[in-house]
């Protein structure tokens, strides 16, 4: 067994679910396979119906117990826990990289990235304040608390599998609710390995619980459960609208984070270089599998040619093969179904007129690859220019002007990430103002930070935005406060 397997919780000799502070072994297991090699990396649990409702009831049970503690204390189970992600860094990013197919590099920075975004949270758990309100009796006072919204289903994607779940269950727990995750059948190890350090760390059995299996079976049976008071979900605009349509016949809150089709959009620069480095950034990593990824590139005319040749060099200059391999910059798709869709992709661009700017080259033969491409004269009618790929593929629209720029950029029913790159501070201003996206980034790529709030709109999201102090108004709710002394008798 490789040294990274045995942080897989496991029962009986397999991989097993946690529910209640247990390993719970299943009765059906399905094999997870490495992308890079097609190996199998270990066979997952399959939770059916019941396990689902034995782990909302285990949350409900630990719900009364973890709110009750004060906020610090919480916030040290928090730390301890970050403590325990970085000592077993290296495990957790060959688990991450096994399972999901990313450069090794980038599992060690997503490690890191959890371990910041956990130690916020723990900061957080003290700082569930409310208000006081002057109220219309001079002897009354009013005020507003922050109870728990109360137990939690948080259902995660691959592309991030140590990040999604932790930037879900360390607000939830800092904010006193209870929680059971559903990760991702692509890459369901890295979220059982991380709940299975923080029950380490000393966090009571049950606050955190994991059911694994396909979407439409687990994932849907806990968005219908009715012990469950919000649902956090990441993953497609698709899957996300049917979340929110189930949970609002409960009235269940949502905090939705969803697909993109972030636009970088170049207007002027001292360096036409350097933005090539930003945008070639943020398009790649994670093989183009991310949801703020830039994935379109909006160029004015006289800059075109220029920024284009750029943006190819760099692309055909990044190596493609195994996350494992030391000097991969671009790792495998998570799956051959993920391959044939960023193909059709790109063949239906080039179909309708788009011009490769990058050079054809061979891949590794043996798994889901695909060399970066670069789209050139890419126009805004095209499914590439609207629909998110989730692969290395970068399209080029050419605009002449500002407003041109901001109609293309708002031409997708999106609204996450978008950058500009001026030496203009007025037409930064104005694109900031003028795209409907979540996030904006003036001249630098579409890297968020562990301290930020982080969200989308539009097709990109719904609910309270994720990480920094936004994050509490999802995970909890208001409870307001009329208080007055007796009457005097
Ligand atoms: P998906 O939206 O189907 O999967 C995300 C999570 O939702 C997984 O845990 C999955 O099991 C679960 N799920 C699926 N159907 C469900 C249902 N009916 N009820 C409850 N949970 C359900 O995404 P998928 O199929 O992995 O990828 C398809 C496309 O979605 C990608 O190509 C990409 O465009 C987009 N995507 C965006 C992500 C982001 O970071 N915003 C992450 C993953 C995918
Ligand atoms: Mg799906």
């Amino acid at each position: 067994m490789t040294d990274f397997l045995q942080l897989i919780p496991s029962a009986e000799g397999a991989p097993a679910l946690l529910i209640g502070g247990e390993a719970v072994p299943a009765t059906e297991y399905e094999d997870v396979t490495d992308p890079a090699t097609g190996a199998v990396v270990a066979a997952q649990p399959l939770a059916g119906n019941a396990e689902v409702d034995r782990a909302v009831r285990a949350a409900g049970a630990a719900a009364t117990t973890w709110a009750g503690l004060p906020g610090r204390r919480r916030g040290a189970v928090l730390l301890r826990w970050a403590q325990l992600l970085r000592e077993n860094s290296e495990a957790l990013a060959r688990l991450a990289t096994a399972e999901m197919g990313k450069p090794l590099g980038e599992s060690r920075g997503e490690v890191e990235r959890a371990a910041s975004e956990i130690e916020y949270a723990a900061g957080e758990a003290a700082r569930m304040t409310g208000q006081t309100i002057p109220g219309d009796l001079p002897e009354a006072l009013v005020v507003t608390e922050r109870i728990p919204l109360g137990i939690i289903a948080a259902i995660t994607p691959w592309n991030f599998p140590i990040v999604s779940p932790v930037r879900k269950i360390a607000p939830a727990l800092a904010a006193g609710d209870t929680v059971v995750v559903k990760p991702a059948e692509e890459a369901p190890f890295s979220a059982l390995a991380v709940v299975g350090l923080l029950e380490e760390a000393g966090c009571i059995p049950g606050a955190v619980n994991v059911v694994c299996g396909a979407g439409p079976m687990v994932g849907a049976a806990l968005v219908e459960h009715p012990g469950v008071d919000g649902i956090s979900f990441t993953g497609s605009t698709s899957v996300g609208r049917r979340i929110a349509e189930t949970a609002a016949r409960r009235l269940a809150p949502v905090q939705l984070e969803l697909g993109g089709k972030n636009a970088a959009y170049v207007h002027s620069a001292v360096d036409l270089g350097r933005v090539a480095d930003e945008i070639v950034a943020a398009a790649m990593q994670c093989t183009g599998q991310r949801c703020t990824a830039i994935s379109r590139v909006v160029v004015e005319n006289d800059l075109a040619d220029e920024l284009v040749a750029a943006l190819a060099a760099r692309v055909d200059a990044l190596t493609v093969g195994p996350g494992t391999d030391p000097g991969t910059n671009v790792g495998p798709l998570v799956s051959m179904r993920q391959q044939h869709t960023v193909v059709d992709h790109v063949q239906r661009g080039l179909a309708g007129g788009a011009i490769r700017a990058s050079a054809e080259r061979p891949v590794p033969p043996d798994g889901p690859y695909v060399a970066p491409v670069v789209l050139d004269h890419v126009t805004p009618d095209m499914a590439v220019a609207t629909e998110e790929i989730f692969g290395p593929v970068l399209s080029v629209l050419r605009v002449e002007g500002l407003d041109e720029a901001i109609a293309v950029v708002n031409g997708t029913e999106y609204g996450l990430a978008a950058s500009v790159f001026s030496t203009d501070m007025d037409v930064a201003l104005r694109f900031m103002r003028g795209v409907g996206s979540g996030m904006v980034h003036v001249n630098h790529g579409t890297a968020s930070e562990p301290h930020v709030p982080f969200g989308g709109v539009a097709g990109s999201g719904m609910g309270a935005f994720s990480i920094g102090d936004t994050a509490k108004e999802f995970f909890t709710r208001l409870r307001v406060g009329y208080l007055r002394a007796p009457a005097p008798a």
